[in-house]
Protein backbone atom coordinates (compact mmCIF):
# COMPACT_ATOMS: atom_id res chain seq x y z
CA UNK A 1 0.00 0.00 0.00
CA UNK A 2 3.02 2.47 0.72
CA UNK A 3 3.74 2.01 -2.81
CA UNK A 4 1.09 2.89 -3.91
CA UNK A 5 1.00 6.30 -2.47
CA UNK A 6 4.36 7.00 -2.94
CA UNK A 7 5.04 10.78 -3.86
CA UNK A 8 8.57 10.32 -5.19
CA UNK A 9 10.33 7.39 -6.93
CA UNK A 10 13.97 6.50 -7.86
CA UNK A 11 14.16 4.84 -11.24
CA UNK A 12 17.63 3.66 -13.41
CA UNK A 13 16.69 5.83 -16.09
CA UNK A 14 17.14 8.90 -13.98
CA UNK A 15 20.46 7.89 -13.16
CA UNK A 16 24.02 9.41 -14.39
CA UNK A 17 26.71 7.87 -13.73
CA UNK A 18 30.37 9.65 -13.54
CA UNK A 19 33.30 8.59 -15.13
CA UNK A 20 37.27 9.43 -14.88
CA UNK A 21 39.43 8.53 -18.06
CA UNK A 22 43.16 8.96 -18.74
CA UNK A 23 46.02 7.44 -20.85
CA UNK A 24 47.38 4.40 -19.79
CA UNK A 25 46.48 1.81 -16.95
CA UNK A 26 43.04 1.92 -14.45
CA UNK A 27 44.40 3.06 -11.47
CA UNK A 28 41.98 2.72 -8.23
CA UNK A 29 41.48 6.45 -6.79
CA UNK A 30 41.89 5.80 -3.09
CA UNK A 31 38.97 8.88 -1.32
CA UNK A 32 36.34 7.06 -3.17
CA UNK A 33 36.29 3.56 -2.64
CA UNK A 34 34.73 1.79 -5.82
CA UNK A 35 36.25 5.00 -7.84
CA UNK A 36 38.85 4.42 -10.92
CA UNK A 37 40.86 6.36 -13.27
CA UNK A 38 40.08 4.40 -16.56
CA UNK A 39 41.63 3.94 -19.88
CA UNK A 40 39.39 3.75 -22.85
CA UNK A 41 39.87 0.12 -23.06
CA UNK A 42 38.62 -0.35 -19.87
CA UNK A 43 35.95 2.52 -19.79
CA UNK A 44 34.74 0.49 -22.87
CA UNK A 45 34.42 -2.66 -20.66
CA UNK A 46 32.93 -1.16 -18.06
CA UNK A 47 30.06 1.02 -19.59
CA UNK A 48 29.16 -1.71 -21.42
CA UNK A 49 28.63 -3.87 -18.58
CA UNK A 50 26.78 -1.04 -16.85
CA UNK A 51 24.48 -0.17 -19.39
CA UNK A 52 23.60 -3.62 -19.98
CA UNK A 53 22.28 -3.26 -16.67
CA UNK A 54 20.00 -0.52 -16.99
CA UNK A 55 22.19 2.73 -17.11
CA UNK A 56 21.32 4.93 -19.78
CA UNK A 57 23.85 7.83 -19.31
CA UNK A 58 27.14 9.04 -18.16
CA UNK A 59 28.82 11.66 -17.53
CA UNK A 60 33.04 11.84 -18.50
CA UNK A 61 35.99 13.60 -17.24
CA UNK A 62 39.44 13.85 -19.03
CA UNK A 63 42.71 13.42 -17.18
CA UNK A 64 45.15 14.43 -19.54
CA UNK A 65 49.02 13.12 -19.96
CA UNK A 66 49.96 17.29 -20.02
CA UNK A 67 48.63 20.23 -18.74
CA UNK A 68 49.82 23.83 -19.52
CA UNK A 69 48.45 27.08 -19.24
CA UNK A 70 46.01 27.01 -22.23
CA UNK A 71 44.45 23.53 -21.57
CA UNK A 72 45.03 22.63 -24.44
CA UNK A 73 44.54 18.93 -24.17
CA UNK A 74 40.81 20.28 -23.13
CA UNK A 75 40.02 20.78 -26.74
CA UNK A 76 42.36 18.34 -28.73
CA UNK A 77 40.99 17.08 -31.45
CA UNK A 78 42.44 13.47 -30.11
CA UNK A 79 42.33 14.56 -26.44
CA UNK A 80 41.78 11.77 -23.81
CA UNK A 81 37.52 13.10 -23.59
CA UNK A 82 37.37 13.35 -26.90
CA UNK A 83 38.70 9.60 -27.97
CA UNK A 84 37.15 8.18 -24.89
CA UNK A 85 33.56 9.61 -26.84
CA UNK A 86 34.40 8.35 -29.76
CA UNK A 87 34.51 4.89 -28.82
CA UNK A 88 32.06 4.88 -26.59
CA UNK A 89 29.27 5.68 -29.18
CA UNK A 90 30.41 3.68 -31.43
CA UNK A 91 30.18 0.60 -28.98
CA UNK A 92 27.24 1.39 -27.43
CA UNK A 93 25.06 3.70 -29.97
CA UNK A 94 21.80 3.85 -27.30
CA UNK A 95 24.37 5.52 -24.22
CA UNK A 96 23.49 8.72 -23.74
CA UNK A 97 26.80 10.53 -23.48
CA UNK A 98 27.82 13.41 -21.58
CA UNK A 99 30.76 15.54 -21.41
CA UNK A 100 31.96 17.92 -18.65
CA UNK A 101 33.26 21.18 -20.11
CA UNK A 102 35.68 22.79 -17.65
CA UNK A 103 39.30 23.71 -17.69
CA UNK A 104 41.28 22.92 -14.61
CA UNK A 105 41.86 19.34 -15.30
CA UNK A 106 43.97 20.55 -17.52
CA UNK A 107 45.15 23.51 -16.82
CA UNK A 108 48.55 23.44 -15.12
CA UNK A 109 47.45 25.55 -12.51
CA UNK A 110 44.04 23.64 -11.69
CA UNK A 111 41.99 26.64 -12.00
CA UNK A 112 38.39 26.25 -14.00
CA UNK A 113 39.98 29.92 -15.87
CA UNK A 114 43.11 31.63 -17.71
CA UNK A 115 44.50 33.01 -15.18
CA UNK A 116 46.60 36.52 -14.89
CA UNK A 117 49.21 36.89 -12.81
CA UNK A 118 50.46 40.84 -12.40
CA UNK A 119 52.48 42.07 -9.23
CA UNK A 120 52.26 39.00 -7.33
CA UNK A 121 48.43 38.75 -7.63
CA UNK A 122 46.71 36.04 -9.65
CA UNK A 123 43.07 36.59 -10.92
CA UNK A 124 40.90 34.39 -13.30
CA UNK A 125 39.97 36.27 -17.08
CA UNK A 126 36.45 35.66 -17.35
CA UNK A 127 36.15 36.83 -20.93
CA UNK A 128 39.44 35.33 -22.85
CA UNK A 129 38.26 31.55 -21.22
CA UNK A 130 35.02 31.47 -22.90
CA UNK A 131 36.51 31.13 -26.29
CA UNK A 132 38.84 27.85 -24.77
CA UNK A 133 34.98 26.78 -23.20
CA UNK A 134 33.34 27.03 -26.38
CA UNK A 135 35.96 25.02 -28.15
CA UNK A 136 36.20 22.31 -25.94
CA UNK A 137 32.05 22.25 -26.14
CA UNK A 138 32.50 21.88 -29.58
CA UNK A 139 35.24 19.35 -30.21
CA UNK A 140 32.71 17.22 -28.11
CA UNK A 141 30.24 17.67 -29.87
CA UNK A 142 32.63 16.78 -32.90
CA UNK A 143 33.89 13.19 -31.32
CA UNK A 144 29.64 12.55 -30.79
CA UNK A 145 28.69 13.46 -27.36
CA UNK A 146 24.99 13.56 -26.95
CA UNK A 147 24.89 16.62 -24.42
CA UNK A 148 28.00 18.60 -23.23
CA UNK A 149 27.77 20.09 -19.52
CA UNK A 150 30.09 23.06 -18.84
CA UNK A 151 30.84 22.94 -14.73
CA UNK A 152 33.57 25.87 -14.94
CA UNK A 153 31.17 28.80 -13.41
CA UNK A 154 32.27 31.40 -16.14
CA UNK A 155 29.94 34.28 -16.61
CA UNK A 156 28.28 33.86 -20.27
CA UNK A 157 30.09 30.78 -20.93
CA UNK A 158 26.30 28.76 -22.03
CA UNK A 159 25.87 31.70 -24.47
CA UNK A 160 29.06 31.34 -25.97
CA UNK A 161 29.19 27.63 -26.37
CA UNK A 162 25.20 27.72 -27.46
CA UNK A 163 26.56 30.28 -30.32
CA UNK A 164 29.73 28.09 -31.11
CA UNK A 165 27.35 24.79 -31.13
CA UNK A 166 24.96 26.60 -33.57
CA UNK A 167 27.10 27.84 -35.54
CA UNK A 168 29.40 24.25 -36.30
CA UNK A 169 26.19 22.28 -37.16
CA UNK A 170 25.62 21.23 -33.61
CA UNK A 171 22.06 23.32 -32.92
CA UNK A 172 20.70 19.81 -31.69
CA UNK A 173 23.18 19.33 -29.00
CA UNK A 174 21.72 20.15 -25.37
CA UNK A 175 23.76 21.95 -22.89
CA UNK A 176 23.47 20.94 -19.42
CA UNK A 177 24.42 23.68 -17.32
CA UNK A 178 26.29 23.15 -13.83
CA UNK A 179 23.97 26.59 -13.20
CA UNK A 180 24.05 26.46 -9.28
CA UNK A 181 27.56 25.42 -8.23
CA UNK A 182 28.79 26.44 -5.23
CA UNK A 183 32.19 26.79 -3.43
CA UNK A 184 31.98 23.66 -1.60
CA UNK A 185 34.38 21.27 0.61
CA UNK A 186 32.35 18.04 -0.67
CA UNK A 187 34.71 18.23 -3.87
CA UNK A 188 37.73 17.25 -1.85
CA UNK A 189 37.77 13.19 -3.11
CA UNK A 190 37.16 14.64 -6.76
CA UNK A 191 39.87 16.35 -6.88
CA UNK A 192 42.57 13.23 -6.50
CA UNK A 193 40.41 11.44 -9.17
CA UNK A 194 40.36 14.25 -11.40
CA UNK A 195 43.62 15.46 -10.57
CA UNK A 196 42.43 18.75 -10.53
CA UNK A 197 43.25 20.55 -7.36
CA UNK A 198 44.17 24.28 -7.71
CA UNK A 199 47.78 24.95 -6.84
CA UNK A 200 47.00 28.13 -5.23
CA UNK A 201 44.19 30.06 -4.15
CA UNK A 202 40.21 28.52 -4.03
CA UNK A 203 37.62 28.64 -6.28
CA UNK A 204 35.27 31.16 -4.53
CA UNK A 205 35.81 33.92 -7.33
CA UNK A 206 33.84 31.94 -9.65
CA UNK A 207 31.71 29.16 -7.70
CA UNK A 208 28.95 30.67 -5.68
CA UNK A 209 29.34 30.99 -2.22
CA UNK A 210 27.13 28.90 0.37
CA UNK A 211 25.18 31.43 2.05
CA UNK A 212 23.11 32.38 -0.97
CA UNK A 213 20.32 31.11 -2.15
CA UNK A 214 18.54 34.14 -4.15
CA UNK A 215 21.91 34.56 -5.76
CA UNK A 216 21.53 30.65 -7.45
CA UNK A 217 18.35 31.68 -9.04
CA UNK A 218 19.92 34.27 -10.36
CA UNK A 219 22.54 32.31 -11.79
CA UNK A 220 20.37 29.73 -12.72
CA UNK A 221 17.78 32.20 -14.30
CA UNK A 222 20.53 33.82 -16.51
CA UNK A 223 21.50 30.63 -17.75
CA UNK A 224 17.98 29.24 -18.91
CA UNK A 225 17.95 32.50 -20.71
CA UNK A 226 21.57 31.87 -22.08
CA UNK A 227 20.10 28.54 -23.67
CA UNK A 228 20.43 26.11 -20.95
CA UNK A 229 18.74 22.91 -21.80
CA UNK A 230 18.87 21.40 -18.41
CA UNK A 231 20.41 22.72 -15.70
CA UNK A 232 22.24 21.27 -12.20
CA UNK A 233 22.16 21.75 -8.56
CA UNK A 234 25.63 20.62 -7.12
CA UNK A 235 26.60 19.73 -4.24
CA UNK A 236 22.80 17.85 -3.78
CA UNK A 237 22.40 16.70 -0.33
CA UNK A 238 23.60 19.73 1.31
CA UNK A 239 21.67 22.32 -0.99
CA UNK A 240 18.09 20.52 -1.41
CA UNK A 241 16.45 23.85 -0.70
CA UNK A 242 18.51 25.12 -3.64
CA UNK A 243 17.16 22.16 -5.62
CA UNK A 244 13.72 22.63 -4.39
CA UNK A 245 13.88 26.26 -5.61
CA UNK A 246 15.23 25.82 -8.62
CA UNK A 247 12.41 23.07 -9.64
CA UNK A 248 9.48 25.22 -8.53
CA UNK A 249 10.93 28.91 -9.84
CA UNK A 250 11.90 27.50 -13.23
CA UNK A 251 10.10 24.03 -14.09
CA UNK A 252 12.81 23.23 -15.65
CA UNK A 253 14.61 19.71 -16.07
CA UNK A 254 16.58 19.83 -13.44
CA UNK A 255 19.81 17.79 -12.28
CA UNK A 256 20.94 16.96 -9.03
CA UNK A 257 24.93 16.16 -8.75
CA UNK A 258 25.78 13.96 -5.57
CA UNK A 259 29.16 14.61 -5.28
CA UNK A 260 32.48 13.04 -4.36
CA UNK A 261 32.30 13.42 -0.57
CA UNK A 262 28.37 12.44 -0.84
CA UNK A 263 29.83 9.34 -1.77
CA UNK A 264 32.58 8.93 -0.16
CA UNK A 265 30.92 9.89 3.38
CA UNK A 266 28.36 7.01 3.18
CA UNK A 267 31.46 4.47 1.90
CA UNK A 268 33.55 5.19 5.22
CA UNK A 269 30.89 5.07 7.67
CA UNK A 270 29.63 1.98 5.95
CA UNK A 271 32.97 0.29 5.84
CA UNK A 272 33.04 1.04 9.51
CA UNK A 273 29.87 -0.70 10.30
CA UNK A 274 28.17 2.82 11.23
CA UNK A 275 25.31 3.05 8.55
CA UNK A 276 23.87 0.63 6.13
CA UNK A 277 24.91 1.71 2.85
CA UNK A 278 22.51 0.66 0.75
CA UNK A 279 19.68 1.89 2.85
CA UNK A 280 21.48 5.55 3.56
CA UNK A 281 22.44 6.07 -0.53
CA UNK A 282 18.53 5.39 -1.38
CA UNK A 283 17.66 7.38 1.20
CA UNK A 284 19.76 10.51 0.31
CA UNK A 285 18.94 10.04 -3.45
CA UNK A 286 15.43 9.90 -2.81
CA UNK A 287 15.26 13.04 -0.34
CA UNK A 288 16.79 14.68 -4.05
CA UNK A 289 14.26 13.12 -6.12
CA UNK A 290 11.44 14.24 -3.53
CA UNK A 291 13.53 17.99 -3.08
CA UNK A 292 12.52 18.22 -7.05
CA UNK A 293 15.02 16.63 -9.32
CA UNK A 294 14.71 14.72 -12.23
CA UNK A 295 17.98 13.65 -13.25
CA UNK A 296 20.61 12.39 -10.52
CA UNK A 297 24.10 12.03 -11.30
CA UNK A 298 25.80 9.64 -8.60
CA UNK A 299 29.06 7.47 -8.37
CA UNK A 300 26.57 4.41 -6.64
CA UNK A 301 24.40 4.65 -10.21
CA UNK A 302 24.92 0.62 -10.63
CA UNK A 303 24.86 -0.24 -7.11
CA UNK A 304 21.80 1.40 -6.93
CA UNK A 305 20.43 -0.62 -9.66
CA UNK A 306 21.34 -3.28 -8.74
CA UNK A 307 19.84 -2.48 -5.37
CA UNK A 308 16.50 -0.89 -7.12
CA UNK A 309 16.21 -4.27 -9.01
CA UNK A 310 16.68 -6.35 -5.49
CA UNK A 311 13.72 -4.10 -4.53
C1 LIG B 1 35.31 20.72 -12.36
C2 LIG B 1 34.39 19.92 -11.53
C3 LIG B 1 34.41 19.64 -10.15
C4 LIG B 1 33.43 18.69 -9.91
C5 LIG B 1 32.80 18.44 -11.12
N1 LIG B 1 33.38 19.22 -12.10
C6 LIG B 1 35.33 20.04 -9.07
C7 LIG B 1 35.59 21.42 -8.73
O1 LIG B 1 34.90 22.36 -9.12
O2 LIG B 1 36.61 21.57 -8.06
C8 LIG B 1 33.16 18.04 -8.58
C9 LIG B 1 32.48 16.72 -8.62
C10 LIG B 1 32.56 15.91 -7.39
O3 LIG B 1 33.03 16.34 -6.31
O4 LIG B 1 32.10 14.76 -7.47
N2 LIG B 1 35.25 22.07 -12.28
Amino acid sequence: MRRLVAEARLHPDQLVLPYFVRVGRKSAVSSMPGVFQLSVDDLLKEAERAHASGLRAVLLFGIPDQKDEKASGAYAENGIVQKAVCELKRALPELVVITDVCLCEYMSHGHCGIVEKKSGKARILNDPTLELLARTARSHAEAGADIVAPSDMMDGRVRAIRQQLDENGFADTPIMSYAAKFASAFYGPFREAAESTPKFGDRRSYQMDNANAAEALREVGLDIQEGADIIMVKPALAYLDIIYRVKSTFGYPTAAYAVSAEYSMIKAAAAKGWIDERNVTLESLLAMRRAGADIIITYAAKEVIRWLKEG
